[in-house]
């Protein structure tokens, strides 16, 4: 589907300025893309829940596409459930194979998604909770349906900006540039890259990474969760999360002094 035939745009405000000028307090949804699949969004999804609901905000999570289950049943909103708590959580479709959802529901029969669909659940939602956040499946440009709808469609239908998360290593700053200029192209706003899943001991391509990845999502970096994190429980992830992302979701993470740790920058 491109974006113009997505339907009315459902969200009354319209992020139109750059990234610093988009306030933390006065957006009410965000969308969670990453550069690909398994690269820490549910991880992150949960921390800016934890951190919003620490603050006390009312906070909303959904998930477009459920496609595949961890081995033990578990969805992602189980996820983050376990490590954000009182959260309320939105799972739009759910289809067992893990495979991009258009594939997943072309194979299955089960019905797809649209974006309008999404779009307005986190409408409804945003009337009764502060913060709404939309999870996708996959990248940015993963499919929900034959039509070629993707979270683009949704993020462009609402009007609202979009957090990239990337992988700390080789090859993240490709296919973070890669989803920033989708992002610029069709005019949703990117308000920065956080790094899903910081390794413990990162590498050399780790450590320059943390310089280059601002460069290449056209944004800030808005924090890094430690490799582990998901494996916490809730108070302790709310800290993780606290150190781990910026003032921007009301965190503590210093992007300068993160590199400085590591002799970058
Ligand atoms: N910071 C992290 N700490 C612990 N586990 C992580 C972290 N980031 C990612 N993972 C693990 O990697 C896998 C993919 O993470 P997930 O958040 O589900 O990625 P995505 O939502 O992008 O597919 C999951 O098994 C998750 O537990
Ligand atoms: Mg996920």
């Amino acid at each position: 589907m491109d974006s113009g035939e997505s339907g009315q745009r459902v969200q009354p405000r319209r992020v139109e300025a750059s990234a610093t000028a988009v306030v933390w307090f006065d957006v009410t949804v965000i969308v969670i893309t990453g550069t690909g699949t398994g690269v820490g969004k549910t991880i992150v999804t949960s921390a800016i829940a934890a951190l919003a609901g620490a603050s006390g905000r009312k906070v909303a999570v959904v998930k477009a596409a459920q496609a595949g289950l961890e081995p033990d049943g578990t969805g992602d909103l189980d996820t983050v459930r376990r490590l954000a708590g009182d959260v309320t959580t939105r799972e739009m479709v759910r289809y067992l194979e893990p495979l991009a959802p258009a594939t997943a529901a072309r194979r299955s029969g089960i019905p797809t998604v649209t974006p309008a669909q999404i779009a307005g659940t986190a409408v409804d939602l945003s009337e009764t909770h502060d913060l709404v956040l939309i999870e996708g499946a996959g990248g940015l440009l993963v499919r929900f349906d034959d039509t070629g709808a993707t979270l683009a469609d949704v993020a462009w239908a609402l009007g609202v900006p979009v957090v990239i998360v990337a992988q700390a290593g080789l090859g993240t700053l490709n296919a973070t540039a890669l989803t920033a200029e989708v992002l610029l192209r069709r005019g949703i706003e990117s308000v920065g890259v956080i790094v899903g899943s910081w390794p413990a001991d990162p590498d050399l391509a780790a450590r320059c990474n943390l310089e280059d990845l601002p460069v290449a999502a056209g944004g800030p970096l808005l924090g890094a969760l430690p490799e582990g994190a998901g494996g916490l429980d809730g108070a302790e992830f709310l800290e993780i999360a606290r150190a781990g992302l910026s003032p921007w979701f009301g965190g503590d993470f210093d992007p300068e002094q993160f590199a400085k740790a590591y002799n970058i920058g």
